[in-house]
């Protein structure tokens, strides 16, 4: 497919998203009917896509128009380049633009330049304060992959030489050498060796740190343990982990990723619980607000009726995962937000009433780690 074929298949896409459609479904649709298209093609309009949603009110307001070929054009216009190069018309390229798309267009106000659903506008800056407009723009760039090395199959020394050798370059954290950021070769990680041998989980850097400032524990509980990324990290720590789902089927893979990393993990109904743990985690749903990077469709999609439930869901698993934590024991609690509702909100709220005290408290951003990430550790007094 040329540029402009690409462009055009990313417009048909874009209207199906902005007319209601998921971004994965509305991919999905047009891959099964573009038997023509390669991977380079795929991952390409791909990447359209998600950059155009990413941006999506910015680039609407440049473009003129909040539709697939307002978005394109607001992306062409936004990098300075030539719209007739693929609004051409030929081929399967966009059509010419008309006399009014080429007279259509300004700059975004400074609201739109966050792009950032309005409702949330509020929200978001009295959670961020002087970060809001920072970090919003940091959400408008593609995010980076990180690994983290397993130390129960390799050193991150082992785990960056096995990726090599398939081509995949990836250097340590600082700070935390377990985390591996990928600096290339990231497309080719599924099906890498060191990937299939559980050398190496893919997990952003945030709740990566998020994870090593845990205490060290020997009982843990991951009480919404889901796929199983973290109970996957705690087990790595040594920890005897038990992982725990409201929906059981969410845990379905956690057997098969966890004896592809050799990890020990037990799973639990919630019948089945019977409380005295040393450590209890609650990485809890949440708006998903720090991860808009990886999933800009989400963004869009989130109401304030959403955040409302979120809100009631979160409370409530505080409450009762509290009470399976043993005395001087630790409840943990952890989003991928950066709204301050779902974090330090929550955590003031549960305080006021149970017998816990706080003893730390992060905030990750792409400012200073990766996706937007919230840790809060208590101790039952
Ligand atoms: C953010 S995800 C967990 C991600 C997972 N910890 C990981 O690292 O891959 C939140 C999980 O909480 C679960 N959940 C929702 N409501 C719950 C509840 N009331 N009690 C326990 N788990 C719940 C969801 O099914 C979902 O799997």
């Amino acid at each position: 497919m040329t540029p402009a074929a690409r462009a055009q298949a990313a417009i048909q896409i874009l209207d199906r998203i902005l007319a209601g459609e998921p971004a994965e479904a509305g991919l999905l649709r047009w891959s099964r009917a573009s038997r023509y298209a390669g991977s380079g093609d795929r991952a390409a309009v791909r990447d359209l896509v998600f950059d155009s949603l990413r941006r999506r009110n910015s680039r609407a307001a440049l473009g003129g128009a909040m539709t697939g070929r307002g978005l394109i054009l607001g992306m062409l216009r936004e990098e300075r380049r030539d719209p007739g190069l693929l609004f051409s018309g030929e081929g399967h390229a966009p059509a010419r633009l008309s006399e009014s798309e080429l007279l259509a267009g300004r700059t975004p106000s400074a609201d739109e330049a966050l792009d950032l659903p309005d409702w949330l506008l509020p929200l978001w800056r009295g959670s961020l304060s002087d970060q809001a407009g920072p970090i919003a723009a940091a959400m408008r760039d593609r995010a980076p992959v990180w690994l983290r090395a397993n130390s129960l199959r390799a050193s991150p020394a082992q785990a960056i030489a096995a990726l090599a050798v398939d081509g995949i370059v990836a250097r340590p954290h600082a700070t935390l050498a377990t985390a591996l950021r990928v600096e290339e070769g990231a497309r080719r990680l599924v099906a890498a060796s060191a990937y299939r041998d559980g050398l190496v989980e893919l997990q952003d850097l945030s709740p990566q740190l998020a994870c090593a400032a845990l205490p060290q524990a020997g009982r843990v509980l991951d009480y919404c343990a889901g796929g199983g990324g973290k109970a996957l990290a705690l087990a790595a720590r040594g920890s005897d982990v038990t992982a725990h789902d409201a929906d059981p089927q969410r845990m379905s893979d956690l057997p098969a990723r966890a004896a592809r990393a050799g990890a020990r993990i037990r799973l639990a109904q919630t019948r089945e619980l019977r409380g005295g743990f040393d450590l209890v985690l609650t990485d809890v749903p949440c708006s998903g607000s720090g991860t808009w990077r990886r999933t800009p469709d989400a963004k869009w999609r989130l109401q304030p009726a959403d955040l409302q439930r979120i809100l009631e869901v979160q409370a409530q698993i505080l409450q009762h995962a509290s009470v399976l934590v043993a005395p001087g024991g630790w409840l943990t609690y952890m989003t991928c937000s950066l709204l301050d509702a779902e974090n330090g909100g929550q955590i003031r709220g549960f305080l006021a009433s149970d017998g816990f005290a706080l003893v730390d408290e992060r905030r990750f951003t792409p400012l200073d780690a990766s996706d937007g990430f919230y840790l809060a550790v208590m101790r039952r007094c």
